[in-house]
């Protein structure tokens, strides 16, 4: 028995990008963006591109390819204890899919709420007390909220009949999950273009602000803005471009997918601050006030600028099924990611591995759907994507560069790519992109010393911590287990 293999080259792009494109596209690049004050945000995403991104996509994609194997029995080739990073990175995955998944459920939660236009009395009321009913702070629960879970899952479900049958479903369901919502993005961006005031908004927008580059805050968000949105460090694309024939030129599928992925920001971007500018506009307030906090621009601002629109209903529908079905296939890719470790080392049905892992995704995401949810995903989101991200992006950036293992990646890639600077990106990733990787993480650290983070009490931040380190040890179990029988790869 072979491999499983991308039914075509395009479907595996169709995937990458699928993956890449989330919500991370449409609700965190935006708001970053209007908290780093518009334009500043653009420079510094696009450096933060060109030296950490782009060179961790070609390497992860090549890592994948050349090893045949996912992201634990390929770190394991490189070192035998690159396998605890491996499993580590894949626990903290699957961790922030359970609340990613969270967000999906909100979104549909929304998309229902669209036909009625049920926020139109008060957005931020409608989102903080009917849909999240939020506790005052993160030590009152406040018990399930029962209407959320059954949200939750169905998102769960949708996830697992994309995974069941491995890639094979996988390519299936992207070739409608990839293009559909660039499709209505572009719907939204001429309906955004075409508002009052919109033009107002796009010039925050687009104007970049120079002195917004001295803060080192935001080249801090920016780098770890492009870990999240390439879908980077998490073992999720080393598993996909396992998937692949080995002679495969897999440098120009990480720059298409980068390109697109980038794209659908820049798009998102116009649609959003188009609309913001219009709500500005409307009342009478400058862009740079419309918005109170970041994270709330795609529950509470966006859809109050909506509710002011003609065809309201319409054009919220539109907007909630673009953020389910970006956000469905990046979702589906981490379960695929962590499948695929299990499926290189168990002989179980890949239906039966999707059906436990979609259970238990569902399970871990409970904590989300209580009334103090919103606390939780916020405080877990902060430890497990600004420090694991950055720190499994030194392992895998050194992992590579500093072995003789990864030497063989680099020749392999050299000699499927002809046309990519090899030397070049050997040297970022040997050098450039680690040492830029630590200095960001102690800048978190100190920062984190500073003050606790978003003002929770010391348990909630010990258990931030807890979620970070239980990763860990479950990736020293695993890797033991792992390293305990035979692989069944290839
Ligand atoms: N890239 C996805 C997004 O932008 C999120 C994601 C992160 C998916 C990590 C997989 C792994 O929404």
């Amino acid at each position: 028995m072979g491999r499983e293999r991308w039914p075509s080259r395009l479907l595996f792009i169709f995937a990458a990008v699928g993956s890449a494109a989330g919500l991370g596209n449409l609700w965190r690049f935006p708001y970053l963006a209007y908290e780093y004050g518009g334009g500043a945000f653009l420079i510094p995403y696009f450096l933060a591109l060109l030296i950490l991104g782009l060179p961790l996509l070609v390497l992860e994609f090549s890592v994948g390819q050349y090893f045949q194997r996912s992201a634990v029995g390929s770190w394991r080739k490189l070192k035998e204890w690159g396998g605890i990073f491996g499993w580590w990175a894949l626990g903290a995955a699957f961790l922030i899919l359970s609340y990613y998944a969270v967000v999906m459920a909100w979104s549909l939660r929304y998309f229902f709420a669209s036909f009625t236009m049920a926020w139109s009395g008060g957005a931020e009321s409608y989102f903080y007390q009917n849909v999240l009913e939020l506790t005052p702070n993160i030590g009152v629960l406040g018990g399930i909220h029962w209407g959320l879970l059954a949200c939750l899952t169905a998102v769960w479900a949708l996830i697992y009949f994309s995974t069941f049958k491995g890639v094979k479903s996988v390519a299936q369901v992207v070739k409608v999950t990839m293009p559909l919502p660039i499709i209505l993005i572009l719907v939204l961006l001429v309906r955004a273009l075409t508002l009052d005031g919109a033009l107002t908004g796009i010039l925050f927008y687009v104007k970049p602000v120079f002195s917004a580059l001295l803060d080192p805050e935001i080249w801090i968000a920016a780098a770890s803005q492009i870990f999240f949105t390439l879908s980077i460090s998490m073992g999720i694309m080393i598993a996909y471009a396992s998937y692949v024939k080995k002679n495969q030129d897999i440098a120009k599928d990480a720059l298409w997918t980068a390109i697109l992925n980038s794209l659908i920001s820049i798009v998102a971007g116009f649609v959003v601050f188009g609309t913001l500018g219009f709500l500005a506009m409307q009342k009478s307030m400058a862009v740079a006030d419309v918005v109170a906090s970041g994270p709330g621009l795609a529950f509470v601002v966006f859809p109050e600028a909506l509710s002011m629109m003609p065809v309201a209903w319409l054009f919220a529908a539109l907007f909630f099924l673009v953020l389910l079905s970006l956000g469905i296939d990046s979702a589906f890719s981490i379960l695929e990611g962590v499948l695929a470790a299990f499926k290189d080392r168990v002989q179980m049905s890949t239906a039966k591995l999707a059906l436990i892992g979609s259970f238990v995704g569902l399970l871990c995401g409970i904590i989300y759907v209580t009334r103090a949810g919103l606390y939780f995903l916020d405080l877990i989101d902060h430890f497990l994507l600004n420090y694991g991200m950055i720190i499994f992006g030194i392992g895998q950036c050194l992992l590579v560069g500093w072995t003789s293992a990864g030497r063989e990646v680099k020749d392999h890639l050299a000699a499927q790519s002809k046309w990519f600077p090899v030397k070049t990106w050997w040297w970022i990733i040997r050098l450039v992109a680690p040492v830029i990787l630590v200095i960001i993480l102690i800048s978190f650290f100190i920062k984190e010393l500073g003050a606790p983070y978003g003002g929770y009490p010391g348990w909630a931040i010990a258990i931030g911590w807890l979620f970070l380190f239980g990763t860990l040890v479950f990736g020293l179990i695993m890797n033991w287990w792992y390293g305990r029988g035979e692989e069944v790869a290839d």
